[in-house]
């Protein structure tokens, strides 16, 4: 009976709301281990191979890029402070387990992209504070209502080029600016700014909506839905909004509520708009004072209209497509369109070359990129880091320099301008205490580390 009673308790007591990942040192060590660089301003040029959960042995890390794993574990990332930025992009990652991001006060970003994510569930972050979310080029077609319940301070949440057919937007965080939905499944929504403070910028275009209503009480930069289904919009009514954009649709008449939107700029073509209908739609849009807005083509469609009651929008979207190999080899299939990665992921002044459907960035002959830079923009630089110069030489504000002293023991390639103690007889703290066979290799590139206080690793009950 008493047995009974407890497992009742038990059960009660692991119910979700309560989930507390068991962070221990050894947890995150035996069982989550999976290979990722870690940059930090004391190993800067050298973003050190490092296994996960052994963060301490490059200092205090800066950015964390993950190289490939199919599952984040749970603490895969606990409570590293110094934590600026988590870069995933083409990882391979699948699945995102509960309590991934845990404690991690100082996030700026956490990019996901280019992988093969199918949910959000909740509980992935707890405890997480950072500005951008990316976990754009997905295959994400659900998304937990409270999914981001914990992350705090949240300004840039890109969801686009997934396959949500739903997007629980009235539970997203409060604090979000720029919410981007662009290239996914939608087909009806409601945005309710009562939810939102901040909220001034929402890209809906590229989706299959055909019912939104739309209520913003305070001003707004953007609203986009072009390229969807609307024959007209249900509701609207935004205190101002500086472009709003509906081009792409099946519009044939003025849409109800268009006194409501106040946009300095609106974006009408191209539509199916009757030509019966454009008279009063130009009336209206000229006693709004709303310009239009011209884009690329859309002048040459200005006048357009048509008497046919049923018609079909000449669309301007991309080839459709299943899969990747009925794309060009340049392109990836994301919701049954080609689109191309390398204008999303590559810096303009890098070259994005494409092969089998995959892009790789690479910098022009006589550029370099920052490995500490994540928007991997190429400069003309001579070296960012020791990697960058020939063996005999360092990299000393972006000039390869010819090392002073002569070493007995060779200089590994990617040593630092950083003064790095030469003593052979300081070992970093943790020297005994990695086993032999993994992280492999990491002692031998390694140079000797200050003694840094290690992250405080406090077991957690498990519940
Ligand atoms: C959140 O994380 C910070 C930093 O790791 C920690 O100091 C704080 O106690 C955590 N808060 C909760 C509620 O767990
Ligand atoms: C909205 O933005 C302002 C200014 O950046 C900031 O002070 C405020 O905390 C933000 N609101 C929320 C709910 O995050
Ligand atoms: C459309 O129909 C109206 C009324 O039937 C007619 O006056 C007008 O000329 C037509 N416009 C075009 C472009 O065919």
């Amino acid at each position: 009976m008493l047995k009974y009673v407890l497992f009742i308790l038990y059960v009660s007591v692991s119910d979700v709301r309560c989930f507390l990942p068991n962070c221990i040192r050894e947890n995150q060590y035996k069982f989550y281990s999976f290979p990722v660089e870690g940059c930090s301003d004391y190993l800067k040029d050298l973003c050190t191979p490092v296994e996960s959960g052994r963060f301490e042995v490059i200092g205090q890390p800066k950015i964390v890029k993950i190289k490939m794993t199919s599952v984040l574990p749970t603490c895969a990332f606990y409570g590293i402070d110094s934590l600026q930025h988590i870069y995933g992009v083409k990882s391979n990652i699948k699945v995102l387990a509960k309590g991934s991001f845990v404690n991690l006060p100082n996030l700026k970003s956490i990019i996901l992209s280019y992988n093969q994510i199918t949910e959000i569930r909740e509980l992935i972050f707890k405890n997480v504070s950072t500005e951008k979310l990316d976990l754009s080029w997905n295959n994400i077609f659900s998304v937990d209502p409270d999914a981001f319940k914990e992350v705090h301070n949240l300004k840039e949440l890109d969801l686009s080029r997934n396959s949500l057919l739903t997007v629980p937007v009235n539970h997203l965080s409060r604090s979000i600016s720029t919410l981007n939905l662009a290239y996914n499944q939608l087909t009806r929504i409601a945005i309710n700014s009562l939810k939102f403070t901040n909220l001034t910028s929402v890209d809906l275009s590229n989706n299959k909506i055909e019912n939104i209503a739309i209520s913003f009480f305070y001003p707004i930069e953007m609203f986009d839905l072009t390229n969807n289904q609307l024959y007209d919009i249900d509701y609207v009514e935004i205190t101002s909004v500086n472009r709003f954009r509906i081009g792409l649709n099946n519009f044939r008449r003025t849409p109800q509520y268009l006194e409501n939107i106040n946009a300095n700029n609106i974006g009408i073509y191209p539509n199916p708009w009757s030509c019966e209908a454009l008279p009063d739609l130009w009336r209206s849009i000229t006693s709004l004072k709303y310009n239009i807005e011209t884009t690329g083509t859309a002048s040459d469609t200005m006048e357009i209209c048509t008497n046919i009651t049923t018609v079909s929008v000449q669309r301007g979207g991309p080839k459709s497509c299943t899969s990747d190999h009925q794309c060009p080899t340049s392109k990836t299939c994301k919701v049954g369109q080609c689109l191309d990665p390398c204008s999303y992921f590559c810096h303009r002044s890098s070259v994005c070359k494409t092969k089998n459907h995959q892009f790789t960035c690479t910098c022009p002959k006589g550029t370099k990129s920052d490995p500490m830079d994540l928007t991997g923009s190429c400069k003309k630089v001579e070296c960012y880091v020791g990697s960058h110069c020939s063996r005999d030489k360092v990299c000393i504000q972006n000039r390869c320099a010819k090392i002073a002293a002569t070493s007995t023991t060779p200089r590994p390639s990617t040593t630092t301008e950083t003064n790095i103690p030469e003593s052979e007889d300081i070992k970093p703290w943790w020297f005994e205490d990695i086993p032999s066979e993994s992280p492999g290799g990491l002692m031998k590139q390694l140079p000797p580390v200050p003694h840094y206080a290690p992250i405080p690793l406090i077991p957690v009950p498990l519940d």
